[in-house]
């Protein structure tokens, strides 16, 4: 099948190169000349597990190809929109231009029989109006929802193995016809006996933002449970294993800690929030709000935390902070909690320096104040504090008694709850986590 991806970033890109792995014939375009280039080169443009081997494969195979020229979209019949929707400038609401920019460039390369797929995540409504504008100008043409759902460091695995397909379907008879194209673009995924919800434009938009709603407040809840037991002695870790022994409930997402961050559960319940205002509907989501001040409030007490174990004051404290982006594997750095925390400790007057195994360059740019070291060893040198902010695999493999060498004190926060409390302990650090008792 031909297929256009209109926007190469972390989803478009994987996805675009995951397309040409399930057999299908693949352009991927974006206005970046500089991604577009690297791309083309087999050079992922940013840090992914198994990305750059996948890109590399499809490109070798023949059937991928990028551009900058939405012209190159023509011999394709399915066009995914795979642009970004970030949180508007000093408002809760969804930035669409890219996504009215994306549909607008692509009128002039659709015809007739082809399928618009949006993949990014969109205030509800929006489908059905872009459907209007692509029917409209393209008689024929036609546009579905097909959320995507993939996880950052995970993102090829999700995208070729996804948990389910959700095809939000135009009305009428236009939906068979939008039906059967997905089902061929998605075939062996389909064959593999992976759920498919079949539904409305409006339902597929609302069930992205209704799981990352509820991801959010499943960290939330458990991060308000921390603050109990900060406040009463309880240990927070013990209480979510006990919780989650009940199926119902479930362990996964409810390792307390710092908190969310990164380019989607953040952005995409405030514009969840600002559209159900929009609609009237504002008091179903204001507990949201709280989600959100729940998971704020978690950057400021490691902050404090930080404060009183060096001794009441930041001032002229050195602090190692390990990890930069938001979650482990990924060098994304979108409202990382991480960078947040390191950023107030500095702004405190504490001498801090950043490490993290990919996300150096991008903080960097982003936090210039900041000062960065290559290695665990180098930022944790003479340190009289370590916070390990985001859980790499590298920093919960740490050894505690080589690594107790270089700080002037041995204080570590574990701000991840990652790190074996036991082993710290022995080794001599002193050991505080978001959520559990000092020791
Ligand atoms: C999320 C959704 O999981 C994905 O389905 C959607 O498509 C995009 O948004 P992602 O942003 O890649 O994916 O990260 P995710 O793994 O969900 O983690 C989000 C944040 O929550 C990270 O900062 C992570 O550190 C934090 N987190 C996660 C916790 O604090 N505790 C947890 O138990 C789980």
């Amino acid at each position: 099948m031909r297929i256009s991806v209109i926007g190469c970033g972390y989803l478009g890109a994987v996805h675009a190169a995951s397309m040409a792995e399930l057999g299908h014939e693949v352009v991927g375009i974006d206005v970046d000349r500089s991604k577009v280039e690297l791309l083309q080169r087999a050079q992922a443009p940013f840090y992914e597990p198994g990305f750059e081997a996948l890109l590399s494969a499809s490109l070798a195979s023949g059937r991928l190809r990028f551009s900058t020229d939405i012209a190159d979209a023509r011999d394709a019949v399915v066009h995914f929109l795979c642009v970004g929707t970030p949180q508007k400038r000093g408002e809760y609401a969804a930035d669409l231009r890219y996504v009215e920019a994306a549909v607008e460039s692509l009128l002039q390369a659709l015809k007739p029989g082809d399928l618009v797929a949006g993949k990014s995540t969109v205030p509800v409504g929006t489908a059905a109006r872009l459907a209007e504008v692509v029917a409209g100008k393209v008689p024929g043409a036609m546009l579905a929802w097909n959320p995507e759902f993939l996880r950052e460091g995970f993102a090829v695995q999700d995208t070729l193995h996804p948990d389910r397909l959700v095809y939000g379907l135009p009305a009428g008879s236009d939906a068979a016809v939008a039906r059967a194209l997905l089902d061929e673009v998605y075939a062996s995924i389909v064959a593999a006996g992976t759920p498919q919800v079949v539904t409305d434009h409006a339902t597929a938009e609302m069930v992205k933002t209704a799981a990352n709603s509820f991801l959010a407040t499943k960290i939330s809840f458990i991060n308000a449970m921390a603050e109990l037991c900060e406040a009463t002695g309880a240990d927070v870790i013990q209480l979510a294993d006990a919780i989650g022994h009940d199926d119902r409930i479930g362990r996964k997402f409810l390792n307390a800690g710092l908190g969310f961050g990164g380019g989607c559960l953040p952005k995409d319940i405030r514009a969840f929030m600002a559209r159900a205002g929009e609609l009237g509907a504002d008091q179903a989501l204001t507990f949201l709000r709280e989600v959100d001040n729940i998971n704020m409030r978690r950057r400021i007490r490691m902050v404090e935390l930080a404060r009183e174990v060096c001794d009441g004051s930041l001032l002229g404290k050195r602090v190692a902070v390990l990890g930069a982006s938001f979650k482990p594997d990924s060098d994304d750095i979108r409202d990382s909690p991480a960078l947040n925390v390191a950023a107030q400790l500095e702004l405190q007057g504490a001498i801090v320096r950043v490490t993290d195994p990919a996300a150096i360059p991008n903080a960097r740019r982003e936090w210039p104040h900041l000062d960065f070291a290559d290695t665990a060893e180098e930022a944790a040198r003479d340190a009289d504090a370590v916070l390990l902010l985001t859980e790499w695999r590298t920093y919960r493999e740490l050894d505690p008694t080589a690594f107790g060498a270089v700080v002037t004190q041995k204080r570590v926060l574990d701000g991840r709850n990652a790190l074996d409390r036991d082993t710290w302990e022995a080794a001599g650090w002193s050991y505080r986590a978001l959520g559990r008792r000092a020791g």
